[in-house]
């Protein structure tokens, strides 16, 4: 699985990546609250099993298994229709498989349950979301060498991984951790201001690591239940 490309599924967006994201990649989806990141993440996944054939994994931490659909499902991609090759687990359910196995740590278990249904679903596709929950459930001591360790685990896991992550609105920095510099990839997702007083959905390919890809900001636009990135003509300030 080395040689092949997993596409974003956004239109536009493959081509500046010269046809997609290095299968085997962990890539961090980065940007500010309500930048689209789980939707991004949700669209790859569901366009991936829908057209690709392939399966994949959603861990939604941050919000409910429920509450996540239902959003997709508003975006037009309703998980019952690739329900034998996306497999969307959450919070609640970790929990559980952690009080049914108290001398585990959260990561162990963690790590156990993405395995285990590696093992029996052999999905290739993987969304953590997101990384800061994960850290404070984690409850990581050393998060530079913990999150070191848990990229290699996840890049022997043979699966390729989007990884979301946050930035508050006022920091320039896609990484808190370092982890920035330990991603095969960054993409990239902001609101900026248009003028006085419009925003923009922008996204961009930071980096991507084997891939001679362009770096440019683009438009982002969700249109008839399809995402497409355009170039972005307007001067903006953000
Ligand atoms: N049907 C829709 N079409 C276009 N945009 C939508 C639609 N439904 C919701 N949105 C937008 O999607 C945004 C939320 O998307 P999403 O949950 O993917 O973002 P996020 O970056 O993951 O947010 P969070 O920071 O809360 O995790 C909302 O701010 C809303 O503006
Ligand atoms: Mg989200």
């Amino acid at each position: 699985m080395e040689d092949g490309f997993v596409k974003t599924y956004i239109d536009g967006f493959d081509d500046k990546l010269q046809g997609g994201i290095p299968e085997g990649s962990v890539v961090l989806l980065v940007g500010q609250p309500g930048t689209m990141k789980s939707s991004i993440a949700f669209n790859l996944l569901f366009n991936n099993a829908a057209q690709d054939d392939k399966k994949a994994l959603y861990v939604t931490l941050e919000q409910s298994s429920k509450s996540l659909t239902k959003h997709m499902v508003s975006m037009g991609m309703d998980p019952k229709q690739v329900i034998d090759k996306m497999e969307i687990i959450d919070i609640g359910l970790i929990r559980k498989k952690l009080t049914q196995l108290q001398d585990q740590s959260w990561m162990q278990v963690f790590k156990m349950y993405t395995k285990n249904l590696k093992e029996t679903n052999d999905y290739q596709l993987l969304v953590i979301d997101s990384l800061p929950v994960l850290n404070v459930l984690a409850k990581f001591s050393n998060p530079r060498e913990e999150l070191f360790h848990l990229f290699e685990w996840l890049r022997d896991l043979g699966v390729t991984t989007l990884m979301i992550t946050e930035m508050t609105p006022d920091s320039a920095k896609f990484a808190e951790f370092g982890e920035d510099f330990l991603a095969d990839g960054i993409i990239y997702l902001r609101m900026a201001e248009v003028g006085d007083i419009s925003v923009q959905r922008q996204i961009r390919c930071v980096k991507m690591r084997s891939v001679n890809h362009n770096g440019d900001y683009h438009s982002l636009l969700f249109d008839g239940g399809q995402f497409k990135a355009t170039k972005a003509i307007t001067q903006s300030r953000g």
